[in-house]
Parts: C-alpha cells; structure tokens; sequence
C-alpha cells in the first residue's frame, strides 16, 4: 500500500527517489509521483500505473535536484488518475500522505468556503490547504505545521515542503509508518526500511504523535505538543540485493518453492542443528512472556494471517489446553473483547505494518495484555510494539498472495503450541521427541507435494473457466478450504467461497450444480469418513467434486472428477501444511491460465496500512 521515499542532502535525488520506490512496490500501487525542489521551483512528474510509467517522465525533473520526495499511492479517496496521485503540490508547497484523514470533508468544506480550489478528489489534499493557509499567517513553516496537525483525524503519515523554506522537510507520523535513514550532510525518510537499506542502516522509526524537521543536517524530533524528544537510532543489519525471479516466471512460484527450505531453517532455529528433542525458548520468544499468568489468548490478524490463526486456535485448544479465541483484526476492537492481563495477545503478520493488526495490538496494551507476534519483517512496527516476537525464517515475500509466510505461520503456531504445552507439563518429553520426527519428515513431503506441479496444471485446464467454486473442509482443513479460497479469488478473480464441510447442508449446498467445481479437502484423517459423506451429498446434486487428498486414496478418486493429489503425513495438525501447497499451486495454474497479474493482482496490496 501507498509508499514514501524522500531525500535531502548532496546527490542528485530523482532517479534515487524513484529507485526507491522500486523498492516499495511490492506493497501494491496503482499510481505514483515524485517531487523535487528546482532551481526556481517545486517540479513534479506523475503517471498511472506501473512504476516504468513514471521512469518516463522523470526527464520532466531537474537532475540537479538534491532536495526531493516521492509516493506510491493505493487510491481509498478518489479514483487512480494523475490528479489524485501524490504529491499534491500548490504555490511552492508539497505534500505525500500514507493513511486516512478522516475528517477531511468537514476540512475541505471550510476550505472550499474560503475559496480554495482543490485539484483532486483526495482526502490528503486538504493538508495542503491547510498548510498553505497557516504559513500565510506568520510565514513560519515550523508553526504552519504544528497548527495543522491538530486539526487532523485519523490514520496518517505524511511529508511535506516548500519553496518558501528550501532544503527543510517536515514529517508527521500518527499511525501510518515512518522511518528516516540517516545519513553524513544528508538525510533519507521512507514508509520502509527496505527502501533506505541501499543509502544507510542507521535508522529513526518514528513513533506515533511525533513531528521531525529534517534538512541535511539537522533530525530535530518533537512530540505533538512541542516537546523536544531525544531520537532512538537503530543499526539495521544490510540486506541482500533485491529478491529476484531467480528463473520463475512468477514471485509466486519462487515463493512456493521455497517453502521447504523455510520448514527447515525454522526447525533449525528451534531444535538446532543438530535436531536436538528440545525447543530453544528463547527463539521461539515463550521466555519473554509472563508465562505463569496467561490464562486465555486471543489471536488477532487479516486475511491469510487470520486464517494461519484459526489453526492456532485447533492446536493450542488441544495441545496447550487454554482457552483460545481468533478475530479479524478489523473486527476485533470493535466488539468489546474481554481483556486483561491474563490474556495473551498473538498477533500475526507476514509484514508486521498491518494497520487493523497494529491498532488490535494498541488497543489490547491499553487493557493490559502482553503481546506476542509472529511476524516474517524485522524492525516493522508490529514487533517492536510486543513483548515477544517469534521471527519466521521465510524471507521477503513479494507475490502479494501469501504462501510461504502462511506455511510458516502454520508451522511457527504449532511449535509455539509445543513450547507453551511443554512448559505447562502437559507435553511429555517423550511427546516432543515424536513430534520433532513428525516435523523432521516435513520438508520432504512438502517436496513431493511440489512435485505434482505438472499435473495439477492439467487439472487446471479443466476448470479455469469457471466463475463460481467452493471449498469444502473439516477440522484444520476447514482453514485450509478457507485459505485456498482466498488465494483462488486473490490471483484469479473467479468467485471462490471457503466453507466448513458439516455447514454445506446449512446453505452452500443450494449454490450445487454442474458448473461450480467443489473442491473438497480429504486428508486421511479423524474427518475422513464425514468428509466422504459430504462429498457424496455434492455428487448426488450433481456437482463436480476436485478432491485434496492421498495419491492413492481409491475411495476418494472414486467419488471425484479429478483428485490434487497430496503427501499425508499421520500427524493432522501438521496436514494442513502439505494440503494447502496443492491448493496454492491449482490457483497458481489456474491465474496462470487466465492470464492475471499474479504477483500484483488488481486493487490489492501487500501491506494494508490503511484500516
Ligand atoms: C493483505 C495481503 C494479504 C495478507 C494480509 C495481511 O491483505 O494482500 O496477503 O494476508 O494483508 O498482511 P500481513 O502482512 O499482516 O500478514
């Protein structure tokens, strides 16, 4: 979602801004602009779309420019155009924005009383105005600032400068990510990390209710109130080159491949090289944890990262016997949950920025809760608002549908669970050893279930066509049927709906006939015999049954058109790991097939940091 990427200092700034913003596009934009302080000046360049868009207007921008700012937006207020794109820039004043200002209308109506006259149909360019109008007052762009903030509401991060102060930037953060990099007679800000790592690994994250002035020299932090607070700078460790395709055709496909090899580094990290029966607390972050006074837990996240969560909630309810609830984080501090300092908060996030996820994990520290994240960024916003952090081992994501991060959340839940089980007494040692083997045969597996690549990309041709699917599954695989719904409808836009098997009797049923594919997850486990019998019930309609299941599972092919055929492993929890690879690779064919965008499919982001 929207990023920002700003420079002061000696270099020349636009094609550095713009490599920058390369570097947020994983996050998902559908327009983008920069804005560098001329000779005379503020110049801009904007385009729709793709990046490469802008690239051919930078000529538009002096290359001398060593003051400078650019945005990628993800449009909330107003359509993708080239007047909506950011930065907005009026009378030698400029601004990008990341967030909601919420009560922007009321704003604008005022403005529009005054005679303002408003070039977009954003909510972010009444800061502008605003600013505008208050630096008239007394020509101080310092003061201009700290009266426009109050005036705000919402979720928001934004930068601005002008012509009238050449060579100063303010930065407001409330919410929306904000980090600037640090640098010798030159200065770096960005909505992440990941787009500084080239220029400097000293880095300010900016906490929220806090304003900087920045010029090349001079990183001068106050809070909303005026308050001259003293910055906390971090080494951040140097970061590969960019992830590449490395001969994939999609980040998708890489990222599915990968997951072996991310089951293995998290068992290193656990269990050591070795492989050693006992689980290393501290990396799995139980032993920063008031454990003894944890008496239930909540577990919060969105989209693939709630439905990891769910299958927390089936493996600490057995293993660790405590109870557990799961919310979508942008429901969950909506309905009065009950709180206290005995519940456990595990907030899950691949990218540790998810607005709705971060505002669950604020809203339950107020109460008291102690937080735990699971999350795959280090240094994102999440995990350094917990107490605890269990780091998955899965590398940067970019395909905007998760795979990868949800087998490690998956997997980084159960290993959770085995601690937390262990450490209450209720895992033996004798327990742990077996399922350490269990998780030991893994990656293999998930290997082979890889390997069916080839044919269930000709079981795609079969089905691509469809507008309409369902997915069907008991138990851990009722989270899974959820998950590859949504990686289904994600990449290739076909309508795909997740639902409990025991539930399709209560409604679904009535969508059953002969053009909606029903893929039915039939793992040989304690839901084996009921599923069958769902899926009879489906065959008896007439519907047209895709079975998850054993390679050699007769029963199963029997009963269905086609089977995505899937290694079983005794152990049910750890299942739901290899039945969802299938799963990811069918939808994976089937976008193919159709001919999405996968990596950035349509109106999606990879990291949603407005609410
Ligand atoms: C977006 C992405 C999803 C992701 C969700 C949560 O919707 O498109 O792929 O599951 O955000 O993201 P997080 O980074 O918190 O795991």
């Amino acid at each position: 979602m929207c990023g920002i990427m700003g420079y002061v200092g000696k270099q020349s700034c636009a094609k550095m801004i713009y490599d920058g913003l390369k570097k947020l596009e994983y996050r998902g934009y559908d327009s983008a602009g920069i804005v560098v302080l001329g000779d005379t000046k503020l110049e801009v360049a904007k385009s729709v779309g793709k990046l490469f868009n802008l690239e051919a207007e930078l000529g538009q921008l002096s290359p001398t420019a060593k003051m400078g700012m650019g945005h990628t937006r993800w449009a909330t207020h107003g359509a993708p155009s080239v007047a909506n794109a950011h930065p907005h820039t009026y009378d030698g004043f400029s601004i990008i924005h990341n967030g909601i200002i919420e009560n922007y209308q009321a704003l604008k109506i005022s403005l529009l009383e005054a005679g303002t006259v408003f070039a977009s149909e954003t909510d972010s360019e009444v800061i502008l105005h605003l600013l505008h109008r208050e630096y008239a007052k007394d020509r101080s762009f310092d003061k201009a600032v700290s009266r426009v903030i109050p005036m705000l509401e919402g979720a928001f991060a934004f930068a601005a400068m002008t012509i009238e102060e050449p060579g100063v930037f303010y930065l407001v953060k409330n919410s929306s990510p904000l980090v600037i990099g640090c640098g010798v007679h030159e200065n770096f800000f960005a909505s992440d990390a990941l787009a500084l790592l080239p220029h400097t690994q000293e880095m300010i994250f900016l906490e929220d209710g806090q304003v900087v002035k920045i010029t090349a020299d001079e990183i001068e932090l106050r809070d909303f109130s005026g308050k001259l607070l003293q910055a906390q700078r971090k080494i951040l460790p140097k970061v590969d080159s960019a992830p590449e395709k490395n001969g994939f055709r999609h980040f998708m496909l890489k990222e599915i491949y990968e997951q072996p090899a991310v089951i293995r580094a998290t068992l290193e990290k656990v269990f050591g090289a070795s492989g050693a029966a006992s689980l290393d607390e501290s990396a799995i972050g139980l032993s920063a944890l008031p454990f003894d006074t944890i008496k239930r837990i909540h577990i919060v996240g969105c989209g693939t990262a709630y439905l990891a969560g769910t299958l927390g909630r089936y493996f600490l309810e057995k293993w660790a016997q405590i109870p557990v609830s799961v919310d979508l984080a942008s429901e969950f501090r909506y309905r009065s949950p009950y709180l206290d300092a005995g519940t456990l908060i595990i907030a899950m996030t691949q990218s540790g920025e998810t607005l709705d996820t971060l505002a669950s994990v604020k809203f339950a520290k107020q109460a008291g809760c102690p937080i735990y994240s699971i999350c795959n960024v280090p240094f994102s916003a999440i995990p350094r608002g917990s107490e605890a952090t269990f780091y998955m081992n899965a590398g940067p994501e970019v395909g905007v549908a998760s795979t990868k991060a949800f087998v490690a959340m998956v997997l980084d839940l159960f290993l959770f669970t085995l601690a937390f089980g262990h450490k209450k007494g209720l895992i033996s040692q004798a327990e742990l050893e077996k399922q350490r083997s269990y998780l030991q045969r893994l990656p293999a597996l998930v290997e082979q279930a890889i390997e069916q690549q080839s044919s269930i990309e000709q079981i795609a041709l079969r089905y691509f066509e469809a507008t309409n699917s369902l997915f069907i599954g008991r138990g851990n695989s009722c989270s899974i049927a959820l998950e590859g719904a949504l990686k289904l409808k994600e990449i290739s836009y076909i309508h795909a709906e997740g639902y409990a098997g025991g539930e399709l009797k209560h409604g679904p049923i009535a969508l059953v006939d002969e053009h909606i594919p029903i893929i039915a997850l039939a793992p040989k486990d304690s839901h084996y015999e009921k599923m069958l019998s769902n899926i009879e019930e489906v065959k008896a309609r007439g519907g047209r049954v895709i079975g998850v299941g054993g390679k050699d599972d007769k029963r199963l092919a029997a009963l269905c058109q086609d089977v995505l055929a899937c290694p079983q492993i005794e152990q049910e929890d750890l299942q739901a790991i290899l039945s969802v690879i299938p799963l990811q690779l069918f939808a994976y064919s089937i976008a193919v097939l159709r001919g999405t965008d996968i990596d950035q499919p349509r109106n999606l982001a990879k990291s949603v940091t407005v609410e």
